[in-house]
């Protein structure tokens, strides 16, 4: 099967209508009052190229899901507010645009997720990091819990939920739900390949919170695999396979 990298494929899902964004390096959709937004950019595509073949190095995979991580963070943040602010440059005094003081959480599913951390704070370096740890029971594919540690101040922050792999969608949305359980409110996912089925079991769960991510893939093989995929995320980016 194909990937559906960006494509207008992604929006053959059932449930879902889709629109294009025409500004951005981005595609959305709307499914039961979620939103999806696929972000396309021609390097993001060509890293996740990279990423998907099986004789990239751990090394390697493991700078191409930073890169890609922080190539996101350009479309993930593009609604945060501006204020204008006056300052001197060497020549004159002017009026300068600085984000007014919205507070980031950036909360990775444990293990995989850690590999997107570092990307994202190179953009965002005053965010707080929190940290959910759940693995997949690879017999029921439900998520079993064993961490949460999230910023004490976690309901005034904007969240963002990261996980490279949004598969079934269930350690996704148990994640998202620890963290409503604990306060958080502003919360979007952003995952690196999603597969049709993780976006509506997740849309389905979290009807109020956005999937950004960089490609929707063709299906779920019979061990919950995203088709055609990149493997194990965790495995690849520690090296455990
Ligand atoms: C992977 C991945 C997600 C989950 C996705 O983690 O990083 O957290 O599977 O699958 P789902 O959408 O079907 O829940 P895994 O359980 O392999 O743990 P790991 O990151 O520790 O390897
Ligand atoms: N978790 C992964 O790491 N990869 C998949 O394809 C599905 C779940």
């Amino acid at each position: 099967a194909e990937p559906f990298e960006g494509g207008r494929h992604c929006f053959r899902l059932e449930k879902i209508s889709a629109y294009e964004n025409e500004n951005s390096n981005s595609r959305e959709a709307a499914s039961g009052g979620g939103r999806t937004v696929v972000i396309d950019h021609p390097l993001v595509r060509h890293k996740l190229g990279l990423m998907r073949n099986k004789e990239t190095s751990s090394k390697d995979f493991r700078d191409l899901v930073q890169e890609v991580a922080g190539l996101m963070v350009y479309e993930v943040t593009r609604h945060l507010p501006l204020e204008e602010v006056e300052i001197e440059t060497p020549v004159a005094k002017t009026r300068v645009f600085t984000i007014s003081g919205k507070k980031l959480a950036i909360v990775p599913v444990l293990r995989a997720g850690l590999g997107m951390v570092e990307g994202i704070l190179k953009l965002v370096p005053n965010a707080k990091v929190g940290h959910i740890g759940l693995y997949r029971d690879p017999d029921t594919l439900k998520p079993v819990d064993y961490y949460c540690k999230l910023p004490c101040d976690i309901s005034e922050r904007e969240i963002f939920v990261v996980d490279p792999m949004l598969a079934t969608g269930g350690s996704a949305a148990a994640a998202v739900s620890h963290i409503k359980d604990r306060g958080g409110k502003k919360v979007s996912l952003v995952s690196l390949l999603a597969a049709p089925e993780g976006i509506a079991a997740f849309h389905e769960a979290h009807p109020d919170v956005d999937i950004y991510t960089a490609a929707v893939d063709s299906h779920l093989n019979d061990h919950g695999y995203i088709v055609p995929g990149l493997g194990d995320a965790g495995d690849r980016l520690f090296g455990t396979k």
